[in-house]
Formats: structure tokens, C-alpha cells, sequence
């Protein structure tokens, strides 16, 4: 805080300061026990360029990583400190709608909301961010976010690196339109409302210039795209390959090495990787539409760690189906400027439930994104709660093998048609679907499906 107060006196009194780039990289606290609390509460974060007002959980900026073992009760009170209602959405979490923290599920300002249920699925990477109607980019941007990390049986028998912040590190990836003095706010003009809410800076869980310092060894990294809507493609600076072997909601059947990765907002991967000692590399992150940054340095000590192979397979994702589906339905992403973010031509409404699934039903959603007629051209994302889901078919083709497993979120450019394979099952209720890049999401690109018992 000292420090803080010493930047912020020379700031205001014009001089230039620099702080020494390469700070540490800072891994979110782990959060993990019979019982949880979140609070939700102002903060700031300083950065190079000086001070910003921001929110977090249990802290300044962004919250901690959430830890559960299938099979353990979700058992999460979220405290909101806030003078304002916001809400707590598990993404990539199967729950029950009550407990899924959407728009309609309002935590009141000054009050406390306590989900309840058994974290029943496989082992994967999720996240947590505000979902409230209009504000959910808002409260992202603020810095409401957190990692959700989910093991299982078979996760902890896995030869892979799995000791938190130390050999798995959590990448949480985000870009911030800093100003001159520091700060940040959330100020979107209409273009920004279109082609997102782009920034100047990436920061990586809540630091810029960060850097990590390890033995060689080979790690896992965990990588959440947390912005707004910025598409990323991520690699190294020295091009060096990695191994992909989980995406949103678990392993990827056939791990696959790869020098590049594309992740819209809400999408996450995990990656192995190997570090000889005394290297040096960045991670790069190229914006779609902007310009390049350097997400992280690391760098080796002369030491070395532990070294383990990168497994080729892992358990396969299986949705039950028979033969053929027992429902198709057809969702139009649809953008037509300022006025006009709908799906299906309808722009979201609370008060409207838009689809009825029959509980243990397993259906086919063709998402399409149309290049033609009066639709602006735009990229964008589709996002279920409650289901992890599968892709069938991207245009026509089979997925390559980096999104052949359980997937949550998919991004969509023009002219782009998903076949997803999704199963409904355990609990009633009203989830959404939307468009994930939060602009779009908050210009109404959502809407509501109900499951529902067989009548
Ligand atoms: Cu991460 Cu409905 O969202
Ligand atoms: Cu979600
Ligand atoms: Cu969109």
C-alpha cells in the first residue's frame, strides 16, 4: 500500500516513474474446503502506468482458484459488498438452474446468495464471472473473475504436472484499455459495442510484464481467454511446440502438439510444455483485429525440475445417443448493427423462454453464423450452461483434433456452421445460451431454454 501511495503522490506531481518490469508472475490463492466464501468487493490494482479502481473476490483484482473433486457439495456463499446487484455464473459447471448464477439468479446489493449441489462431472478448467443482465461485461471488466478447477479419480492418477502454481499454473488472459493515469474503466462507444472492447494492455492474472521464474521441467499451463470479447491466438516467441490435451470441459481424447492456439472469451485450454534450465521465452498473444503483446516471460534457473512424458491419450468424453438424435434445433447468430443483437431474430428477454428440452434427451444444435444478406459481418462465440457439449461437424467437416472433446463455448467467424451434440440431463430449469463475447451478450445476443420433464 506504501508503495501504491508513493507511485500515486510522484504521478500527480508529473513525474515519470517506472516500475521494474518483470514482477513476479501473481497466482491467484487456492480456495478449497467443506465450505467457501466469496465476497465480492471494491479494489485496486497498480500497474506500471499507475493506479486503477477495480473489483475482486477476496481481494483487489480478479478472485481465487476454486478447487473441487467430483463428488464433493458445491457449498459457496457469495457475499456482494457492492452498492450495486450483480450475479455469480459457474461456467462449464452442470448444476441445477437455481444454483447456475445467470441473470436470474440476482445477488442483491449488500446481501449473500448460497448455491448448493454436488459437483458432478468430469475433471476440467472452468471459471466464474457476474452474468447480470446489460452489466455482465461491466462486472467482468471490473475484474470479477476466477478460476474453477475440477479433479476426478482419474485426473489425480494421471503422470502429469498438477501441483498448483508451482508446476500447473493458471493463465487467466486479459486485455484492458489502460489510460494515461493507470486506470481502466468500462466506457464502450457503439464501435466497441460491435467489434468489442478492445485494450492497449494484456494482463496476465491481473499483472502486466509479468514473469515467471522456474526450473526447467515440463508444466502445465492453464490458459482462460477472461476478456471481453477479444479473440487471442497464443504461442511462444521462439515458436516452440506444446502439447494440447484439454479444453473447456476436460481431456481431449488424443492429446495433440501444436505451436498455436486460438481462444475466443470464455474458452480454455490446458497445454504441456518443456523449459530446458537457463532458457528464456515469451508467450505471445496475438489479438484478432489489434496488435501482439508479450503475455509472459519465463524464464529457467539453471536447475531442473521434474520432467514427465506428455500422455498421447486420455479418457474420451462419450455422450449417450442412439442412432439418431431425439431433437434438431437451428440457432442464427444475427447482427445488424447497433440495433439489433439476436438470436433467432429475437434479442433477449427474461421474461420469454425460447426453447423446451425434454429432460434425458440428446439433441443436435446447428449454430450458424451467416455471411449473407442483411447480417453484419462479425465473429461470434456460442455458449450453453449446464452441458458440456460435443461438435459433431464445423462446416460440413469433422473438428480437427483440438476441439474433439467437451467444449462449452465455440467461436464462430461469418459464413461458420457448428453441429453440436449436447445431452440434457439431472435437472429442470432455465439456463442460457448466448453469445459470449459480454457486448454482444449484453445487446441481448442471449437467450433462455427450459428442461423440462416428459408430459
Ligand atoms: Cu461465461 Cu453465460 O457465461
Ligand atoms: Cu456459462
Ligand atoms: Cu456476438
Amino acid at each position: 500500500m506504501m508503495i501504491t501511495l508513493v507511485l500515486r503522490a510522484l504521478l500527480l506531481a508529473g513525474f515519470t516513474v517506472s516500475v521494474p518490469a518483470g514482477l513476479p508472475l501473481p497466482i491467484p490463492p487456492l480456495l478449497e474446503g467443506k465450505s467457501l466464501e466469496l465476497t465480492i468487493q471494491e479494489g485496486v490494482l497498480t500497474l506500471p502506468e499507475g493506479i486503477s479502481e477495480t473489483l475482486g473476490f477476496n481481494g483487489d483484482y480478479l478472485g481465487p482458484t476454486l478447487r473441487f473433486s467430483r463428488g464433493d457439495k458445491f457449498n459457496v456463499d457469495v457475499i456482494n459488498t457492492l452498492d450495486e446487484d450483480t450475479t455469480v455464473h459457474w461456467h462449464g459447471m452442470h448444476l441445477p438452474a437455481e444454483a447456475d448464477g445467470g441473470p436470474r439468479q440476482i445477488i442483491n446489493a449488500g446481501s449473500r446468495w448460497q448455491p448448493r449441489f454436488t459437483v458432478d462431472q468430469q475433471a476440467a478448467t472452468l471459471w466464474y464471472h457476474p452474468h447480470l443482465m446489460g452489466k455482465t461485461a461491466e462486472h467482468v471488466y471490473r475484474g470479477l473473475a476466477g478460476l474453477i478447477y475440477i479433479e476426478d479419480s482419474y485426473s489425480k492418477s494421471l503422470d502429469i504436472p498438477s501441483e498448483y502454481g508451482v508446476n500447473d499454473i493458471p493463465l487467466v488472459i486479459q486485455d484492458r484499455r489502460i489510460r494515461r493515469d493507470g486506470s481502466f474503466i468500462f466506457n464502450p462507444g457503439m464501435h466497441d459495442v460491435m467489434q468489442g472492447y478492445i485494450g492497449n494492455t494484456l494482463l496476465v492474472n491481473g499483472a502486466s510484464d509479468a514473469e515467471l521464474k522456474v526450473p526447467g521441467g515440463t508444466y502445465r499451463l492453464r490458459v482462460l481467454n477472461g476478456s471481453n470479447s477479444s479473440i487471442y491466438r497464443i504461442r511462444f516467441s521462439d515458436g516452440r511446440p506444446f502439447t494440447v490435451i484439454a479444453l473447456d470441459g476436460g481431456f481431449l481424447p488424443d492429446s495433440h502438439r501444436m505451436e498455436q492456439l486460438i481462444l475466443t472469451s470464455g474458452e480454455r485450454y490446458e497445454i504441456l510444455v518443456d523449459f530446458k534450465p537457463d532458457e528464456e521465452v515469451e508467450v505471445i498473444t496475438d489479438i484478432y483485429n489489434s496488435e501482439s503483446y508479450t503475455a509472459l516471460k519465463i524464464e529457467t534457473t539453471s536447475e531442473e525440475a521434474f520432467y514427465t512424458d506428455h500422455p498421447e491419450q486420455f479418457r474420451p468424453y462419450e455422450i449417450s445417443m442412439a442412432d439418431r438424435p431425439d431433437g434438431t434445433r437451428r440457432f442464427v447468430m444475427e447482427s445488424r448493427g447497433m440495433s439489433g443483437f439476436m438470436i433467432n431474430g429475437k434479442t433477449m428477454s427474461l421474461r420469454r423462454i425460447d426453447e423446451r428440452v425434454q429432460i434425458d434427451t440428446t439433441e443436435v444444435w446447428v449454430v450458424e453464423n451467416p455471411a449473407t444478406g442483411m447480417m453484419m459481418r462479425l465473429p461470434h462465440s456460442f455458449h450453453v450452461h449446464d452441458v458440456q457439449f460435443l461438435i459433431r461437424s464445423i462446416n460440413g467437416e469433422p473438428p480437427p483434433p483440438w476441439l474433439s472433446g467437451p467444449k462449452d463455448t465455440i467461436l464462430l467467424f461469418p459464413g461458420d456452421v457448428y453441429e453440436l451434440i449436447l445431452r440434457f440431463e439431472d435437472y429442470e430449469g432455465i439456463y442460457m445460451y448466448h453469445c459470449h463475447f459480454l457486448e454482444h451478450e449484453d445487446s441481448g445476443m442471449m437467450g433462455q431454454f427450459e428442461v423440462v420433464s416428459p408430459r
